[in-house]
C-alpha cells in the first residue's frame, strides 16, 4: 500500500525510462486505483508538475517516420516489424493515458474521468505485454528494431489544451487504430499465425473503449463550456493535426465509440 496521490503515480510511470519499470508501475498503480475505487476508498488526485516528455528506454532508436525502413508484410520479417511498431504504439499509449491524468489535474472532473484513463492505461499495459510475448516467440523483443515517435509529437502540441488532447489522441489517433486493425488481423490470419490473431482481436475489442472515453469527456467538456461539439472538434483537429483524416473509416466501431460520421468525414478534405 502506498500513500501516493494519483497524479504522483502517473508522474512515476511517465518518469520510468526502463520498459520493465514502466510496465510494472503502470500495472501496480492502475490496480491500486481501481481496487480502492471499488471498495469506496478515496485516493487523492493531487497535482504534480508533469514532465514535458515521458522517459524512454535507450532502445529502440527513434527515427522520423520517413526514415523508417519499408516493410513487406507478406514476409515473416515484415510481420515482426509490424508487431514491433504496434508494441511501440502501445508503449506510447500507456504514457499518453497517464499523461492525461497528470497534466490536466487543474481541471475539475468527476472521479469517473480518472477511472476511464486508468482503465485505458491498464489495457495498454496488457496490450504491450501481449505484443512483447509475440515478439519474444519470434526471437525478437521491443527495442530490437527502430521506431518512430510521431504519435507523441501531436500530443505535445496539445499540452495546454485538454479539448485538443481529447480530440487528437483518443478521437483521431486511437480511432485510426479501429480503422486499420481489421486488415492487420486478416494479414496474420492469412499467414496462419493464430496467436497473433487472437491477441490482436483482444486489443481491437478494448480499443473501442478508449475512443469512447475520448468522445465521452470531449462531449462532457463541450456541454459544460457551452460549446457545439462538432465544429469545436473540426477546428481543434485542423489546428493540431497537420494532415487529413484517411478513409476508409470503420463506421461501425466509430459509432460504438460515440464518433458520428459528421465528426470525421469533413476532415478528409
Ligand atoms: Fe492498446
Ligand atoms: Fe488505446
Amino acid at each position: 500500500m502506498n500513500n501516493l496521490t494519483l497524479t504522483e503515480m502517473a508522474k512515476r510511470v511517465l518518469s520510468a525510462s526502463e520498459v520493465a519499470d514502466k510496465i510494472k508501475l503502470s500495472e501496480e498503480y492502475s490496480k491500486t486505483w481501481l481496487k480502492n475505487r471499488k471498495i469506496g476508498n478515496s485516493i487523492c488526485i493531487g497535482k504534480v508538475k508533469c514532465p514535458n516528455f515521458p522517459s524512454r528506454p535507450r532502445k529502440p532508436n527513434l527515427l522520423p517516420p520517413r526514415q523508417m525502413p519499408k516493410r513487406k508484410y507478406g514476409t515473416e520479417i515484415g510481420r515482426v516489424a509490424l508487431l514491433h511498431s504496434v508494441a511501440h504504439i502501445e508503449l506510447n499509449a500507456i504514457d499518453l493515458h497517464w499523461d492525461m491524468i497528470a497534466r490536466f489535474s487543474d481541471i475539475k472532473f468527476p472521479l469517473s474521468f480518472y477511472d476511464d484513463w486508468v482503465n485505458a492505461a491498464k489495457d495498454e499495459t496488457k496490450h504491450f505485454q501481449l505484443l512483447s510475448e509475440l515478439l519474444n516467440d519470434r526471437n525478437s523483443f521491443y527495442g530490437a528494431l527502430p521506431a518512430h515517435d510521431s504519435m507523441w509529437d501531436s500530443a505535445t502540441l496539445t499540452n495546454d489544451d485538454i479539448l485538443g488532447r481529447l480530440a487528437i489522441v483518443p478521437m483521431v489517433l486511437e480511432a485510426r487504430g479501429l480503422d486499420v486493425t481489421p486488415n492487420m488481423i486478416k494479414l496474420f490470419e492469412k499467414a496462419g499465425e493464430q496467436r497473433s490473431v487472437e491477441y490482436l482481436k483482444i486489443i481491437y475489442s478494448e480499443e473501442v473503449n478508449h475512443v469512447s472515453y475520448g468522445s465521452k469527456w470531449f462531449n462532457f467538456l463541450c456541454g459544460r463550456d457551452g460549446l457545439d461539439p462538432t465544429p469545436t472538434f473540426h477546428s481543434l483537429v485542423r489546428k493540431y493535426f497537420h494532415s487529413k483524416l484517411k478513409p476508409p473509416f470503420n463506421e461501425e466501431k466509430r459509432a460504438a465509440s460515440g464518433l458520428p460520421p459528421d465528426f470525421y468525414w469533413p476532415l478528409t478534405e
